[in-house]
């Protein structure tokens, strides 16, 4: 074994980490629309001088709306990968079943929980902000790429989570307490499943041909092409939001900054903090060296 966690001790941890989605949303735990929902590192609203103060705060809600739904279609694709994978040794390694059992009901779970915040938001925030999907589709195209594809990119999620938190989210005192909360519980049970992603892709990886590999790693590739064009409408989802909740209609070259930076922003987001993740990395250069150089050169572009 080359990692240092097996499938009996990530099961043993998930295990101890019990919460439930009634815990953190609903009843005298609501959203505090006078406070940001996401570190600045990740919502880059401070250089948009166009926007007052409380409009960048109204952005940066509008950012942490679309963080919720994002995270729930990914969600939408891991749950279905996840007991594929499962199904595929029912009778195999009891701890292995079991953690990747565990796994997909804590994904099915976070679903819950993303989709019960974005009530509590459109309850709350007065205007209707409308996000990509639906995630049906979404999920039906990602999973139409080959298996190894698809658990580069889970891999790459579960990791970008860990980083959202441990580098932006921990030490802002700022945020709205629930979304903090929001996302303290959610990077507690995600470093299990970061790690038995990178057992998966070992897994995955030990008797498939180079061709296999680099076809996965290909579509790794191209379903972040795909994931990038989602965020570019996204970013104008953002832009009309905006607009609407601060009653006025910016002019053409503050649309065009606008565009600019958010489109970035999302960019690291969601595919720059997870590509250029060090554990990400460490595993795909075990697969192919090869395949990472290539993510390492591609990554400024998405940072
Ligand atoms: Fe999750
Ligand atoms: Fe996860």
């Amino acid at each position: 074994m080359s990692y240092q966690y097996s499938y009996k001790e990530l099961l043993a941890r998930a295990e101890r980490i019990n919460w439930r989605v009634e815990d953190l949303i609903g009843g005298d735990k609501s959203l505090d629309f006078s406070k940001p929902f996401l570190p600045e590192s990740l919502a880059r609203t401070a250089d948009l001088d166009f926007l007052s103060p409380p409009e960048r705060r109204t952005l940066n809600q509008i950012r942490g709306h679309a963080y919720l739904s994002i995270f729930g279609l990914v969600e939408e694709f891991i749950l279905p990968f996840v007991i594929d994978q499962a199904r595929k040794d029912v009778h195999g390694d009891e701890y292995r079943e079991r953690a990747l059992l565990e796994f997909a009901g804590e994904e099915a779970k976070h679903i819950h929980l993303f989709r019960r915040f974005r009530e509590e938001f459109a309850d709350g925030f007065g205007v209707a902000c409308e996000v990509i999907g639906p995630p049906k589709a979404i999920a039906a195209r990602v999973l139409s790429h080959p298996t190894l594809s698809v658990a580069l990119l889970t891999l790459h999620i579960e990791w970008m989570v860990q980083r959202h938190f441990q580098e932006s989210v921990q030490e802002d005192a700022s945020l709205d307490a629930q979304f903090k909360n929001l996302l303290l519980h959610h990077w507690m049970e995600e470093l299990q499943h970061a790690q038995l992603d990178t057992l998966m892709v070992e897994a995955l990886t030990a008797d498939i041909s180079s061709s296999e590999i680099e076809a996965g790693i290909a579509g790794y590739i191209a379903l972040g092409g795909f994931l990038d064009e989602g965020l570019k409408q996204q970013t104008l989802f953002d832009l009309a939001a905006l607009e609407k909740a601060i009653s006025r209609t910016l002019d053409a070259s503050a649309r065009e900054r606008f565009i600019e930076a958010q489109h970035q922003a999302n960019r690291w987001t969601y595919i720059g903090s997870g590509m250029t993740h060090p554990k990400f990395l460490e595993t795909l250069g075990k697969v192919s060296p090869q395949g990472r150089r290539m993510i390492e050169q591609a990554s400024p572009g998405f940072c």
